[in-house]
């Protein structure tokens, strides 16, 4: 298994490994600056393929900042292995990511960040938005790359196989028939409906971020306020009651 490396948008790489045992990608992104940037650690198990591909765009003991959404393997099991390949480099979690889950899993402490709050990584600025149980987890975040306008949004839009790098067709499409095809079975609830979800969403729609970079699936640049828009609809028609 050999990931492959896309610039999908100035200097924010996709890290893409389709995983077959999964029949999913598992994506993460890499923002190169004075301050390099890893969104998703990855799973354990693919760390090496992982450091690989990273090795191809920058030296990985440059890294210093490690981010992700919420606390699960694919979002950030091998941060020990990265923590130990750069030692600068220091994961960012929201405030319950790193007090709950991260003061015990963690080899080196943690960073905090409140809503809102912006790294300045060189030419380019990160923010974090806290929205817990969206898409799943009470720690969860996502991180907005400002100057590119690049949302990293973790699971949402989340579609399975191994499709095209980048996309500016119907991302929304996909996303509804996957999680059609969720409502029920052993992998069902993946996705929980609470008050917070369609506020949550809609924020993130009124970023109007230029690029959605998914954890699973295409990454797709086009209409993203309306993307999401359709996105919070689809859940509210189908998972709330
Ligand atoms: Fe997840
Ligand atoms: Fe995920």
């Amino acid at each position: 298994m050999k990931a492959r490396v896309t610039e999908i948008a100035a200097d924010v790489y996709r890290i893409s490994a389709f995983n077959p045992d999964y029949g999913i990608q598992f994506n993460q992104f890499l923002v190169k600056d004075e301050a390099p940037f890893l969104m998703h650690t990855g799973l354990k198990k693919m760390f090496p393929i992982a450091l690989e591909a990273v090795a191809s765009v920058i030296s990985p003991a440059k890294l210093r900042w490690i981010g992700y959404s919420h606390f699960e393997p694919d979002e950030c099991g091998a941060l020990n292995e990265w923590l130990q390949a750069a030692p600068q480099a220091q994961a960012l979690a929201s405030f319950v990511g790193t007090k709950v889950m991260l003061s015990d899993f963690a080899e080196r402490p943690a960073r905090p960040l409140a809503d809102n709050e912006t790294i300045d990584i060189g030419s380019k600025r990160l923010r974090f938005l806290s929205t817990p149980h969206v898409p799943h987890g009470w720690d969860s975040g996502l991180f907005f790359e400002e100057s590119g306008g690049t949302l990293f949004c973790s699971d949402l839009f989340f579609h399975p196989g191994d499709p095209e790098p980048l996309t500016e067709s119907d991302i929304v499409g996909r996303a509804k028939n996957t999680i059609l095809h969720t409502l029920s079975g052993p992998m069902s609830n993946d996705l929980p409906y609470t008050q917070h979800t369609d506020p949550t969403i809609r924020r993130l729609a009124d970023l109007k971020p230029r690029t959605l970079a998914l954890m699973h699936g295409s990454s797709f640049q086009g209409d993203c306020q309306q993307a999401l828009s359709e996105l919070a609809t689809v859940l509210k028609e189908n998972l709330s009651n």
